[in-house]
């Protein structure tokens, strides 16, 4: 079939270029299994208001299983003349069932339907995601979990100068929460998305006697939307999930940066496993992180699906623009390189081999405990900001003579401050240099002393499994269904 799908009022053939133009189904396909079940969900609502008899009901409902078949077993031909979805399924029903195909499409536009689709399908994939990222929380919590038995210290930086001292599980915690808010935005998008434009045809409702509560409920929509033009025009779901997207994109290339420095030579805290690295084939001592960089990389386009619909969406009058059949691309792109990534950081992490020693021998370099000597000196009676200009000159001193602080000696520090000629501060002073003491010290609510990580650990544990025993089914098959449109 070429040419109209439909008499109307045209007596020219589309040309080709528009119909290149038009088409969406190369990728629309994807929301096959989302419209054959809003379509099975409205002819079963059609017949029980009296719309359509029996009849044509069953034969409607029968064809769109045939139709379902075809699809599963890949030999549903996807037309380009049939321009997308939701005609390709049509046209087909019409070859299957004959005329009774063109009462489905009562009470219906494909601006509600395709809003509907794309909701649906969009659902599904904020399940997924979430589901991918609660698996990658497992497996920080677990990492944490291993290194607070055995008090891992690393170097904590800000502007990437060694700053003090901090658990690695603290750090692997910071993810963990991150990521974890990553998650609660594809929840709230979700939870907001879960309403059904269906029934509100073109734009303005329909005067067919319609159960718009029926259709919601039975695509398992909380309830149908209460405006029509809202309905069809409306896509700052996808823009919601765009962006939550984007941003749980954006954690995991922070994470993927501090891995790649992390696991380089210089650094040496990771060896990250063989099977998520590449080599050279020049340098034979090269050990690439192309998993890391390829995740840090796809940011860039995640956030550009963000940018690139924001875009699009904001010159378009209500209600419904072709414009908008710009939504799906995106939110397919950026489902399929989160699902990906947030899969191949599970699995890379899993299997990292951290090294303490090169962690704390690290943690001890750049005077990463000053500002717990100044801490003490202020708990003698110092005022802080004196104590700070004290400590200051210790560290001069100590870095000309190309040491440690705690490798000055006793005389140096009593030297520095009259306070420090009292043995017991002179004590606690040396204690306070060590990077465990400093650890052991940022007991506040949110530090990184042991026992506050411990209960900051079994509090994201209980979050966690909370979470995934509430957790909406991730029902893969809505945006996995189609050969050739397979999930990587
Ligand atoms: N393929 C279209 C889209 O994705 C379906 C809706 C078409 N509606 C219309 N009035 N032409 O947006």
């Amino acid at each position: 079939m070429s040419g109209k799908l439909w008499g109307g009022r045209f007596n020219e053939e589309t040309d080709g270029l528009l119909e290149a133009l038009n088409a969406s189904i190369g990728f629309d396909r994807r929301l096959a299994l989302a419209d054959l079940n809003g379509s099975v969900a409205h002819a079963t609502m059609l017949r029980e208001r009296g719309v359509i008899n029996d009849a044509d009901a069953d034969a409607i409902l029968g064809g769109l299983e045939t139709i379902r078949a075809e699809m599963l077993a890949g030999t549903f031909a996807y037309r380009i003349s049939r321009e997308d979805i939701h005609m390709n399924v049509e046209a087909r029903l019409a070859e299957l069932i004959g005329p009774a195909a063109g009462r489905l499409h009562t009470a219906r536009s494909r601006n509600d339907q395709v809003a509907t689709d794309l909701r649906y399908f969009t659902r599904a994939a904020c399940s997924l995601l979430a589901a991918d990222l609660r698996a990658l929380r497992r497996v920080l919590l677990e990492a944490a979990g291993g290194a607070l038995n055995e008090r891992v210290i690393m170097p904590g930086y800000t502007h990437l100068q060694v700053a003090q001292p901090i658990l690695l599980a603290h750090w692997l915690l910071a993810y963990e929460r991150m990521i974890a808010r990553d998650t609660a935005r594809l929840n709230d998008c979700r939870e907001r998305l879960n309403e059904s434009p269906l029934g509100a045809a073109a734009l303005a409702g329909t005067s067919w006697p319609i159960d718009r509560a029926a259709t919601a409920a039975a695509l398992g929509f909380r309830a149908p939307m209460a405006n029509s033009l809202d309905a069809v025009a409306s896509r700052d779901f996808a823009l919601e999930f765009l962006a939550a997207g984007a941003i749980a994109m954006t954690t995991l290339s922070r994470l993927a940066e501090e891995l790649i420095l992390y696991s380089s030579a210089e650094f040496g805290f990771l060896t990250l496993p063989d099977a998520f690295t590449t080599g050279s084939s020049i340098m034979p001592q090269k050990k690439n992180p192309d998993a890391c960089e390829l995740v840090r990389g796809k940011t860039g386009r995640v956030i550009g699906n963000l940018a690139g619909l924001l875009a699009t969406v904001k010159g378009t009058p209500l209600a419904y623009n072709k414009d908008l059949q710009e939504d799906k691309e995106p939110i397919f792109d950026t489902l399929d390189t989160l699902h990906l990534a947030a899969r191949t950081f599970a699995a890379m992490l899993a299997r990292a081999a951290w090294r303490p020693e090169e962690m704390r021998r690290a943690a001890e370099r750049g005077y990463s405990t000053a500002t717990d000597l100044a801490d003490t000196l202020a708990r003698a009676g110092l005022p802080f900001r004196q104590a700070h200009e004290v400590v200051g000159t210790l560290v001069g001193q100590a870095s000309r003579l190309g040491l440690g602080l705690d490798g000055l000696d006793d005389a140096t520090l009593r030297a520095a401050h009259p306070l420090l000629q009292d043995p017991a501060t002179l004590a606690a002073a040396r204690a306070a240099l060590s990077v465990s003491g400093s650890v052991q010290a940022r007991t506040s609510f949110g530090g990184t002393a042991p026992e506050r990580v411990t209960e900051a650990l079994a509090a994201a544990r209980a979050e966690l499994e909370a979470a995934e025993a509430a957790a909406a089914p991730a029902d893969a098959s809505v945006v996995t269904l189609l050969p050739g449109v397979v999930l990587p």
